[in-house]
């Protein structure tokens, strides 16, 4: 899609499927938020847009006001929540504000505890001194990043800042053909490399044409790591032309990831990466699947237990960390494998999250050390 000029634009189902996922991640988030200890978190949008679409269609952050003022009883008397909202463009701001205030008379007005920051500015410079000056405290942080051709608009700094508060978490919308298409005109690359974090992306001018957009998202996983995050997931999207926009979620919690993913997989129910738009015709069968496809995962499984028995907890981990799987997944193929007597568990039945497993051909490890090995 090209650039918009307007105020508004028509929504297009990439942007609906990443509204979902934002309002079901922010269903979990925003209760574990009013129920733990924290005294306040922060929400913010880095790049708000208008609130609405040329249709009527809510934009994220009226999505995410939702969210908040559907359940606001849930915020205790002595929390806060604060909404900060940028957006680089007046006339976006303009209509953002009059979006966010119907939101609010809606549900009858803006809960005491809630606090909306509304910044006309260039969210590179102006998000991280709003969020210290909202909260200087080191509390819980989220922040949509969703800009437009990104990530180059979007400097490693802000996850750095991210990284380094607990409970600090960003949902970044990347969109590769940007990126290789700029990686030789200096001036573009060098916002790579801040968006980076260093110039190891512009190797991509030296892979494989059908290797270049899996290699930028990897490089960007990785700085998402490299700036101090824990767990980092991403979600492909796809609309009729082929054009791919990549969300990378990175949190320093599992919980955040485990959360995430559960959105994820409320868009695509079949394997949890991948959002096809519905005007490909190519794709109409991925959308009436409704069984999650797991060869892959099983495959991996299998693979890790030729090396040896192993904790299903282990197990459930990898697949978190390094799959598109969440970690029931992984608990359902191996209640499976053992019921086909591809595994055995140590307890002798299906296996639960605290039991060892391994495959069926290889020898049960003991459970008291033989007395030749301990010496
Ligand atoms: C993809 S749209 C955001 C859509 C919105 N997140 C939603 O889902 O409804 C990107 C918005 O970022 C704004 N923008 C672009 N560059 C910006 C910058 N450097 N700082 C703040 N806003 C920016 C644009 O004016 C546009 O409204």
């Amino acid at each position: 899609m090209a650039t918009p000029d307007d105020t508004t634009w028509d929504l297009d189902p990439h942007t609906e499927a990443k509204h979902v996922i934002i309002r079901e991640y922010l269903k979990a988030w925003y209760p574990i938020c009013t129920g733990g200890q924290f005294k306040e978190f922060t929400y913010a949008e880095g790049f708000s847009g208008p609130g609405i679409y040329k249709g009527g269609e809510p934009g994220s952050p009226v999505v995410a006001l939702d969210v908040f003022l559907r359940r606001s009883e849930l915020l205790r008397p002595a929390q806060r929540l604060n909404v900060l909202l940028i957006e680089k463009r007046d006339d976006r701001v303009e209509e953002l504000r009059r979006q966010v205030s119907r939101k609010l008379d809606e549900y009858g007005g803006r809960p005491a505890q809630m606090k909306i920051t509304f910044r006309e500015d260039d969210c590179t410079t102006a998000l991280l001194p709003a969020l210290q000056e909202l909260s200087p405290r080191r509390s819980p942080f989220f922040a949509v990043l969703d800009g437009w051709g990104g990530p180059d608009a979007i400097p490693l700094d802000i996850a750095r800042s991210a990284a380094n508060r607990p409970g600090g978490e960003v949902l970044v919308t990347f969109q590769p053909q940007h990126l290789v298409r700029f990686a030789t005109v200096e001036t573009r690359a060098q916002a790579g490399d801040r968006c980076f974090g260093s110039d190891a992306w512009r190797a991509v001018v030296d892979q494989p044409k059908d290797m270049k957009k899996k290699f930028l998202v990897d490089c960007y996983r990785k700085s998402l790591f490299d700036a101090g995050f824990g767990y980092v997931a991403s979600f492909e999207m796809r609309d009729e032309h082929k054009n791919e926009l990549h969300l990378v979620f990175a949190s320093n919690h599992p919980k955040g990831l485990i959360k995430m993913k559960e959105a994820m997989w409320k868009v695509d129910k079949q394997q949890g990466f991948m959002f096809r738009d519905p005007r490909d015709p190519a794709q109409l069968a991925f959308f009436f699947e409704e069984k999650p496809e797991l060869g892959p995962l099983r495959r991996a499984l299998l693979s890790k237990l030729e090396e040896g028995p192993t904790e299903v907890e282990k197990l459930r981990d990898f697949a978190l960390r390094e799959t598109v799987y969440r970690d029931s997944h992984a608990g359902t193929l191996l209640k499976d494998l053992f019921k086909e007597g591809i595994i055995e568990s140590s307890t002798g039945r299906v296996p639960r999250k605290q039991d060892r497993v391994w495959l069926a051909k290889q020898t049960p490890p003991s459970t008291q050390p033989q007395q030749g090995t301990l010496f």
